[in-house]
């Protein structure tokens, strides 16, 4: 299976400045196809900013976020169909900032990934414990928590995800799980999709969390990390490129 870099922006960017890190990334990187898939995920109002520079480049983007609803009074939501309708590929849901300071919870994070589905965009759901969590020995019970409410109402449409764990406290904190601890994770969740879908063999894992040029080869030799999900280091179009080579296989 391919490997997925994804850069994930947050609220970062301006036009001035994406539009430099985009250049600077496509001539980095090279002519394609690269080994692995590549994308990056912006703010809203970026999305056709993306659009528009990465059309026919081979680097794929999405958003960060989608509304659970399909349309209608939700002042401030994006919904799926809009997504579409500029030709975005994938869509972060729950991820932890979200699950954090915008109260986001299962249910809600499982209808987010069934609307992006519905609309043909690969939801990449995000997954991970706190510090507190783990040092209390539940991160297994957490993440296996937070992927069963989205496998639960996607059913076999489980394999059609992506699931990016992303430990909580390796986030923007310089500190990354070992690669044996994420693998370890990243097993429990393959174990989960394969009682979930037959077609688990479908799904990739991301890794994100710290991850940077000198940590990424390791965590992505790793048998089921399938990937990485890039936060500072994606805003560093050397950093993000490196990580990319770092995930592809050296072909000659
Ligand atoms: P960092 O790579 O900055 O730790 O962020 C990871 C992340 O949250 C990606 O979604």
């Amino acid at each position: 299976m391919k490997k997925l870099i994804v850069g994930n922006w947050k609220m970062n960017g301006s036009l001035a400045s994406n539009a430099e890190l985009l250049g600077a990334v496509l001539r980095q990187l090279g002519a394609g196809p690269w080994g692995s898939d590549v994308a990056v995920c912006a703010s809203a109002p970026y999305l056709a900013q993306l659009q528009s520079l990465l059309q026919g480049s081979g680097v794929a983007w999405g958003a960060q976020d989608v509304s659970a609803h399909e349309s209608g009074a939700y002042t401030g939501e994006v919904s799926a169909a809009m997504l579409k309708d500029f030709g975005c590929r994938y869509a972060i849901v729950g991820h932890s900032e979200r699950r954090q300071y915008h109260h986001e919870h299962g249910e809600l994070v499982a209808a987010k990934a069934r609307r992006a589905l519905d609309m043909g965009i690969t939801p990449i759901v995000c997954v991970g414990e706190t510090l507190a969590e783990r040092e209390a020995g539940y991160t297994e019970v957490v993440v296996k928590r937070q992927l069963a409410a989205v496998v639960h109402l996607l059913g076999h449409c489980s394999s059609e995800i992506v699931v990016a764990y992303e430990p909580v406290w390796a986030i923007g904190t310089g500190l990354t799980a070992t690669p044996e601890q994420a693998q370890a994770v990243h097993a429990v969740l393959r174990a989960q999709l394969r009682v979930a879908t037959t077609h688990a063999d479908r799904n990739r894992i991301l890794y994100g969390g710290s991850m940077t040029p000198a940590n990424a080869a390791e965590l992505l030799r790793q048998p089921d990390i399938d990937g990485g999900l890039i936060g500072g280091a994606s805003l560093k179009a050397e950093d993000f490129v490196q990580i990319v080579n770092a995930s592809a296989p050296v072909t000659v």
